[in-house]
């Protein structure tokens, strides 16, 4: 499906499958559990960069670049994601780690590796406050650690082309909006009517594509975003601004408000990337009543909330709720103390 006439080169393998989780809803006793596999979007392992970086990556390439440069922490699935899809365009990509070096490259710094990525560390210097900031803030600070190389790489005579921690642009969100088409068609057909999608949000750019999706079918879904312990401030205003941006990238004339972006907190514990009790019971328990992977930052915390919600009783057991899995898998093999 083209949508909007927005620029795009085929990266993922969609649709993606919608798949029904009898033991994990017989098991929790709640509404009835779905999962939407974007965790097998495909290229470099999957999850749902790819399919923001359908738009994006058509987007560098439109404007000749030959280098994508991007940010995140060490176990980064999106920079993972990237390096994948520039090689599969025949580009480079450089990526700046948050963090120290570790002695041993695992998980995704070890695909990024193998995809030949030229990789840097970094450390907040010292004196700046990460507390509190937005996300914009957060990519201006990025991009000055970034500047000295990306005037190398240009005086070489490569032309490079900035992508956001997270993937997360206007033009990125459309692919998100695509999979809210993607995921009302799965389920029409089936005959099922959604309620709700759960899923992990970080940048918020997964979020703002479906929210504005969601809103542009009058679908009648609610989108839950649970917070993985990003830092970033004010993200109910930064998603719906997100979404009425890539609104004007697709021509759409509808928007979308902060009051209409529905966060749920409190499933973080110590902080981004430290996963907690509950998310690694519920990677036990999914793996155990599915055979389905989740990963220990992002997916398994949104399960842990998910099942906290059923046993909380905030849905009925009419209602149809889907997990969106936005992949991260390759972490696992970062955390093989906690299993
Ligand atoms: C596995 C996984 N799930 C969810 C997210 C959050 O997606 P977004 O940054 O679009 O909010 C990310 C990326 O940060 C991710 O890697």
């Amino acid at each position: 499906m083209q949508i909007g006439g927005v620029p795009r080169i085929r990266l993922a393998n969609l649709p993606t499958p919608l798949e029904e989780m009898p033991r994990l809803t017989e098991a929790l006793g709640g509404p009835r559990l779905f999962v939407k596999r974007d965790d097998l979007t495909g290229l470099g392992w999957g999850g749902n960069k790819i399919r923001k970086l359908e738009f994006v990556m058509a987007d560098a390439k439109r404007k000749g670049a030959d280098t994508v440069i991007t940010f995140g922490g060490v176990q980064s699935n999106c920079a993972r994601e990237i390096s994948a899809a520039a090689r599969r365009l025949g580009m480079k990509p450089v990526l700046f780690l948050l963090g120290k070096e570790p002695e041993e490259y695992t998980g995704n710094l070890l695909l990024d590796k193998i995809f030949g990525a030229e990789i840097h560390f970094f450390e907040i210097p010292p004196g700046v406050q990460t507390g509190g900031i937005d996300l914009e803030m957060a990519m201006k600070m990025m991009e000055q650690i970034a500047a000295g190389r990306v005037s190398e790489l240009e005086s070489e005579g490569r032309r490079c082309y900035i992508i956001p921690a997270g993937a997360c642009t206007p033009i990125g969100c459309v692919g998100y909006v695509n999979a809210v088409l993607e995921l009302v068609q799965q389920a029409n057909d089936r005959g099922i009517k959604i309620d709700y999608i759960v899923h992990a949000t970080g940048s918020g750019g997964t979020q703002a594509g479906m929210v504005l999706g969601v809103k542009a079918l009058n679908a009648g879904i609610e989108v839950v975003g649970v917070d993985i312990g990003g830092e970033f401030k004010n993200m109910e205003s930064f998603i719906a601004k997100m979404a009425n941006e890539t609104a004007k990238v697709l021509g759409l004339g509808v928007s979308v408000k902060k009051e209409e972006v529905t966060i749920l907190r409190g499933y973080v514990g110590e902080g981004y990337a430290i996963p907690t009790e509950e998310c690694i019971e519920a990677i036990k328990l999914v793996a155990e009543k599915e055979g389905l992977t989740l990963d220990p930052v992002y997916t398994g915390k949104a399960m842990a909330a998910l099942i906290d919600q059923v046993r909380e009783g905030a849905f009925s057991k009419e209602e149809n709720v889907v997990f969106l899995h936005t992949g991260g898998e390759p972490a696992v093999f970062a955390y093989p103390r906690f299993f």
